[in-house]
């Protein structure tokens, strides 16, 4: 058996915790990280008949049975999971039950996932249901995202509009655009069944006044979908309060859409 320490999938999630808390985006425990396993992987490091506990998750993702993520503990600092990786991650599998979360390593001081499973594990399925390559789910509070919360509508269609507006790039990084839940009371069920609707539409879902859902094939592309929108809230930030003198145009960005050939909402453009 390989250690576990050594895992690539437990390398990355402390290189991108780090560096999320780094970028100031997940102070204290904010934020949360969710990875889809691969079974044979897992089993170079790990026994899967050797299960430490048991933990409900207080739904049933009959979808998942089986399945397994690697998955931040709730009430954890991204700031430690570098230096601790055992005590501030976990590996579940999902039990036959659909309900229950079986701890195959982490958690160490009897703790648990994260008080966001539900809008992760519903937003998984959502994904999958879309893009069965989809393996990561991350929940951030970046810091001019929320920032344009407090100021800019939050309309699916403006916030969007405006985002693609503020850097080249935007259009053909996310072209499906931005999901927008509002004020919601997180760690819920609710929450998480809202997030995993939205998410059968977009990549990217921001929690009104709260933070920001991305999800990917891997954590780069989960994570480079939330650092391009920060981006250019950042930009928007810096902006938004001088007068406008430039803009990139709609049928610039309809150009620039084409020429890259991505799937864009054209419903997203005044065209
Ligand atoms: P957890 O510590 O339970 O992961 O919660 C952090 C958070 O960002 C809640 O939305
Ligand atoms: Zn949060």
């Amino acid at each position: 058996m390989k250690k576990i320490s050594e895992a690539p999938f437990v390398k990355e999630m402390c290189a991108v915790t780090a560096n999320m808390y780094r970028l100031g985006w997940d102070e204290r425990n904010g934020g949360n990280i969710s990875l889809l396993l691969d079974e044979n992987e897992v089993a170079e490091y790990l026994d899967p008949d050797n299960v430490i506990r048991t933990i409900p998750t207080g739904f049933n993702a009959k979808e998942l049975i089986g399945k397994s993520f690697i998955v931040t503990g709730t009430g954890k600092y991204f700031k430690n999971v570098e230096t601790d990786p055992e005590n501030n991650l976990g590996i579940i599998r999902i039990a036959k039950d659909g309900t229950t979360a079986e701890l195959l390593w982490g958690y160490s001081d009897g703790g648990k996932f994260t008080s966001e499973l539900p809008a992760h594990l519903m937003s998984h399925i959502s994904r999958l249901s879309v893009d069965p390559q989809n393996r990561v789910i991350i929940h951030s509070h970046p810091t001019n995202t929320l920032a344009m919360n407090y100021v800019h509508e939050l309309d699916e269609r403006k916030f969007t509009h405006t985002l693609w507006e503020m850097c080249t790039e935007c259009i053909v990084v996310f072209p499906d655009g931005i999901g927008i839940l509002p004020w919601m009371l997180c760690g819920t069920n609710s929450i998480g069944e809202a997030t995993a609707q939205k998410m059968k539409e977009f990549r990217l879902v921001v929690w009104g006044m709260h933070g920001i859902y991305g999800a990917g094939k891997n954590l780069d592309e989960a994570f480079g979908l939330i650092e391009t929108v920060e981006k250019a809230a950042q930009i928007f930030m810096l902006t938004a309060h001088l007068p406008r003198v430039n803009t990139i145009k709609d049928e610039e960005l309809k150009e620039l859409a084409e020429f890259f050939g991505v799937k864009y909402r054209k419903d997203f453009l005044d065209l």
